[in-house]
């Protein structure tokens, strides 16, 4: 990533707490959801899951899952969190869908995102805040599946997308799906909530236990609210969907429709949605947050394996349905819609 050298020259003088970016490959693509849809095989829509390898349709927090795992596809070795969002399809003219990929940024890798961890906005050059890492069973889910409106989607504040030049492109942000081919790709900029209500690792609709701030931003250093007191480290995913091969507009619906939809059927982008089950070993996020280092985090003298080993670390899909070939409908029976 381009901005990269910038970042760490700028941080890693001044800095004083921590800000992770790291790889995760692709554990697997499938119909499964543990968290909006515990037990159920297959769950509604189409995901891609990166991390630990004991995601399963039911995971019990109670077991200290994802611990249970022998393997994680991430690059820092004691994070069995897993990471989730739906999957990109592509709607051509002639009404068929197929699924995007997305652009590993892993020698060897297939697909999976880039993960950041951070006690202060991307770009601040004095990550200073003090955090609370996550607790063992923590999860939380950001978004809202039937988002149609770009007021709908403002609630969030953060779920954006990139329309991407080239491998350095960063703005703007648009909280709709680009309207035109994007040479590199659309990146899904997915930014979780940083206030915790100190006592619960879950909710019913697994986000009230956690909030904005009460005023200002996360990047503007808002305060907590009184009844979510416990700032967190901010979560950012970056999933690049590698439209290349979907770019060619001739193949765009010809009433110049957006041709991109979520799994799940949304074509606007504002239903972008995340899920997150929390899985650091022992106190080793708490360790790197409260370290003066970037990226890496050298000076934390984080676990780390090797590319191949992070790609090795997969699943099998247990539902057993094609998700990848030209289809007449979204897996789970979806269709494009606009509102
Ligand atoms: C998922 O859960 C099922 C049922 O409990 C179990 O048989 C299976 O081994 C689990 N898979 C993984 C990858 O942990
Ligand atoms: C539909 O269009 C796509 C992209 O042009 C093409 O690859 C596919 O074969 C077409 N399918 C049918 C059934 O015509
Ligand atoms: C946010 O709230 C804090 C504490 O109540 C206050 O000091 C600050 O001025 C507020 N900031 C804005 C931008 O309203």
């Amino acid at each position: 990533m381009q901005w990269l050298p910038f970042l760490v020259l700028a941080l890693s003088s001044l800095s004083s707490g921590g800000l992770l970016r790291f790889q995760c490959s692709q554990l697997v693509v499938q119909r499964l959801d543990p968290l909006v849809d515990p037990g159920l095989v297959p769950s509604s829509h189409v995901h891609q899951i990166v991390g630990g390898n004991s995601f399963n349709a039911t995971m019990d927090p109670k077991k200290d899952m994802p611990g249970e795992s022998t393997c994680t596809t991430c690059s820092f070795s004691e994070d069995f969190s897993n990471y989730w969002t739906a999957v990109l399809y592509f709607r051509a003219r002639n009404g068929t869908y197929k699924r995007v990929p997305q652009k590993t940024q892993i020698d060897g890798g297939v697909g999976g995102i880039t993960v950041y961890y951070m006690t202060d906005a991307l770009y601040d050059t004095t990550q200073k805040s003090k955090v609370t890492a996550f607790k063992t069973g923590f999860r939380m889910f950001v978004g809202d599946v039937n988002a149609r409106t770009k007021q709908a989607v403002s609630n969030f504040r953060q779920l954006t997308y990139t329309c991407m030049k080239d491998s350095g492109t960063r703005a703007p942000e648009s909280l709709e799906f680009p309207n035109q081919p994007c040479p590199f790709g659309i990146m899904a900029n997915v930014r979780f909530p940083t206030c915790w209500d100190g006592v619960n690792l879950d909710s019913p609709d697994h986000m009230s236990h956690m909030s904005y701030p009460a005023n200002g931003t996360f990047e503007s250093q808002g305060p907590c609210p009184a009844s979510h007191p416990v700032h967190t480290p901010q979560v950012l995913f970056e999933v690049v969907w590698d439209t290349k091969q979907f770019n060619n507009k001739a193949d765009w619906p010809t009433d110049g429709s957006q041709p991109f939809t979520w799994a799940f059927g949304d074509a606007t982008g504002y239903a972008s949605h995340a899920d997150y089950v929390f899985g650091w070993k022992g106190d080793a996020l708490q360790r790197l947050m409260d370290t003066s280092c970037v990226v890496n985090c050298p000076a934390a003298n984080p676990k780390t394996q090797s590319n191949a080993k992070m790609n090795a670390c997969t699943q099998k899909a247990v539902v057993k349905e094609d998700v990848d070939g030209w289809m007449p409908s979204l897996p789970g029976g979806h269709m494009a819609k606009y509102s």
